[in-house]
């Protein structure tokens, strides 16, 4: 079992098998939906090689956190100040190193690094603290899932990739930790026309209910292929806070309220 963070209350992981799905853009839109349900929310960003959390939340480095990269510490009382966003608690790799400068380290340093840094933010109070995993299942995933307290692994996957999402792949590592995988959030799952307003179902889907019948997951939530999405989160003002009256911003709210409703029961 991993250790938990103080005054941390709930981990989510945010897990893709593949790249590119949406995950970061899902993170940031459930952790805005959950804030404005009135939790006290944090996001670590824990994709060293390319973090884009910040730029999805239009937040940039102080340039006194550069000096804040983990080195061996005496103490081990939390000291690197998170930024603060729309209400949400920021950390991310991004911000502690130059925008244009590339993280060299091998995986297993890479590895110790996110878990020492995740520890090292002073969080404070917060009820939800979602982690933003780089896709698949190798680090620092697997370090993660060993040694800090995952309360619950929300996947995402596009509807291409939900017929790989064997118990085998990047489903195995959450399930044999024991961790409480709440769901699948299928991500550009359909399409509005923008203009005519039509439901476009553009994935074939039959195969896909199977996959989620088989494995046992629940389907928090289906969000479609949206301009008001990829334009909000590419400019740093995500749909939840830039229209939260749309259709989308309350599919991010149920999505919100059923993994907090299943956190509730897991507990
Ligand atoms: N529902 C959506 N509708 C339209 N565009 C989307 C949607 N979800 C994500 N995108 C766009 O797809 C791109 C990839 O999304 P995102 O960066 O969130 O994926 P990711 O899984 O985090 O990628 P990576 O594996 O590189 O971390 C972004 O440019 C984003 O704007
Ligand atoms: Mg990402």
């Amino acid at each position: 079992m991993g250790q938990r963070i103080e005054g941390v209350a709930n981990i989510v992981a945010v897990a893709s098998g593949k790249g590119g799905v949406g995950k970061t853009t899902v993170t940031v839109n459930l952790a805005l939906a959950l804030a404005q349900r009135g939790a006290r929310v944090g996001i670590f960003d824990a994709d060293v090689y390319g973090p884009n959390v910040p730029l999805m939340l239009g937040v940039h480095r102080q340039e006194s956190t550069r000096a804040l990269v983990p080195i061996a510490r005496a103490s081990r009382e939390p000291y690197i100040p998170p930024l603060e966003r729309y209400g949400i608690k920021v950390m991310s790799f991004g911000l502690l190193v130059g925008e244009k400068d590339v993280v060299l380290a091998e995986q297993p340093l890479v590895a110790s690094l996110v878990k020492q840094t995740v520890r090292d933010v002073m969080w404070g109070e917060t009820d939800y603290l979602l982690i933003d995993l780089p896709p698949g299942s190798g680090e620092p995933q697997q370090t993660l899932v060993r040694d800090v307290q995952i309360d619950g692994v929300v996947v995402v996957t596009t509807p291409q990739d939900l017929s790989l999402l064997d118990a085998g792949r990047s489903l195995g590592l959450y399930r044999k930790a024991g961790l409480n995988v709440l769901g699948v959030v299928e991500n550009m799952s359909y399409l509005n026309c923008p203009h005519c307003g039509e439901h476009v179902e553009v994935f074939h889907r039959s195969e896909r209910d199977w996959v989620i019948e088989d494995e046992q997951l629940e389907l928090l939530g289906r969000v479609p292929m949206d301009v008001g999405i990829s334009r909000g989160i590419d400019a740093g003002h995500p749909l939840v806070t830039a229209s939260p009256g749309s259709t989308q911003a309350e599919t991010f709210r149920r999505i919100a309220r059923r993994v907090e409703a299943k956190l509730r029961e897991g507990t």
